[in-house]
């Protein structure tokens, strides 16, 4: 096995892994190189050396939403493992949390709602690793990282050096940043930094956790009650990665203007739409890819969910290519009865 480091730092470097292993999809060929990374120093050595070698790198977290292809990935898979968890202010109101980014998200949470701290206890449950939080701007039930991250550190591969980024600098919108977009590949994401509230969370909640409240009689809202309500709801939508192999949503909601309304509810006037707040409205993939009748069908051994149709799972499907087949017989679908092109959520290595 060979050794890269200078210094005190000797990473182990593992040759020829089968991504699919790595990967929640269970999808994927050999990664040439494989490594782990437990400190930000570690992150910039991997990188002077993949540069020195003209490697091409890519992190990944919990590898919870990233599908690989079958040909693999010719450089350095860099596993993301900085752990910590430090408050680094309190005050009356709020706690700010620094983690490492290679902590598992859900014990974040956990531990955040244990210390009565709010603004991620709706974003219980979600697969991953902290440091991928903000990449795609993770959300869910009426809450995004958005909304409670001030900063990030991040290597700054193009710099070589240490960063830290504001939650402006991030730009932030609906599952995006600048992270997998105009800066796709230059920062290493080393740690997160989170400003928790210590009120209750208050309503009004995001409707399906609003239903399981009433559903369930429940009237007092804390932080536990929440995540607990969460988790409920997610189990019945979402399915185990470690049982049935998935990325969670496979595709992004679809964001349609104003104008383009008329036409839509000219296909079927019951389409639902979500305002924004910007004059812009957000149409449910998951209900689209519905009414194409294709939800609960097995495409190339890729499973629409009879739950959600927005997630897919690798039932029997052997490559990537048969996902590929999957996901553009469902796009094509969506385009032909809607004129809408639906996009992939998950990145591609
Ligand atoms: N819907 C259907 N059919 C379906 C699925 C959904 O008609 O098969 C409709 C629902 O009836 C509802 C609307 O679509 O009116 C929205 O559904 P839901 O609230 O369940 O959320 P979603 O749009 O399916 C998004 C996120 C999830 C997140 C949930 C809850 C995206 C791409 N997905 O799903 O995030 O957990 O909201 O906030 O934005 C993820 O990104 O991996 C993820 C799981």
């Amino acid at each position: 096995m060979p050794k890269m480091g200078y210094n005190n730092y000797h990473m182990d470097i593992h040759t020829n892994i089968p991504l699919k292993n790595y990967t929640t999809m269970k999808l994927g060929g050999p990664a040439r190189f494989m490594t782990e990374v437990r400190t930000s120093e570690e992150v910039a050595e991997v990188y002077r050396n993949a540069k020195t070698q003209k490697l091409p790198i890519f992190v990944i977290g919990g590898g919870s939403n990233v599908i690989a292809k079958d040909e693999g990935f010719s450089g350095i898979i860099v596993r993301m493992r900085i752990p910590g968890f430090e408050i680094v202010a309190d005050d009356i109101n709020s706690t700010t949390i620094k983690v490492g980014a290679g902590e598992e998200w859900d014990s974040v949470v956990k531990r955040a709602v244990d210390m009565r701290l709010s603004g991620i206890e709706a974003m219980s449950a979600i697969p991953g690793t902290a440091g991928a939080t903000p990449i795609q701007n993770v959300g869910a039930y009426g809450q995004e990282i958005a909304d409670t991250l001030q900063s990030v550190e991040a290597y700054d591969s193009r710099e070589d050096r240490l960063v830290t980024l504001t939650n402006d600098d991030c730009r932030f919108a609906y599952r995006h940043s600048i992270f997998r977009d105009e800066s796709i590949g230059r920062y290493v994401i080393t740690s997160i930094t989170l400003k928790l509230s210590k009120n209750l969370p208050t309503p009004p909640f995001y409707d399906a956790l609003q239903k399981y409240l009433d559903e369930n009689n429940i009237q007092i809202f804390t932080q536990e009650i929440i995540r607990n309500a969460v988790i409920a709801i997610r189990s019945t939508k979402l399915p185990d990665p470690q049982i049935s192999p998935n990325t969670g949503s496979f595709f992004k909601n679809t964001i349609v203007e104003n104008w383009q309304l008329d036409a839509l509810r000219a296909i079927n006037p019951d389409i639902p739409l979500f305002e924004m707040g910007d004059g812009r409205y957000k149409v449910p993939a998951g209900w689209l890819i519905e009414q194409t009748g294709l939800k609960g069908q097995l495409l190339h051994g890729m499973r629409v969910y009879d739950k959600n149709a927005l997630v897919l799972i690798n039932e029997s499907a052997t490559s990537y290519n048969d996902l590929l087949a999957a996901r553009d017989e469902i796009i094509g679908q969506v385009r032909d009865k809607f004129r809408i092109q639906i996009e992939q959520e998950p990145l591609t290595i």
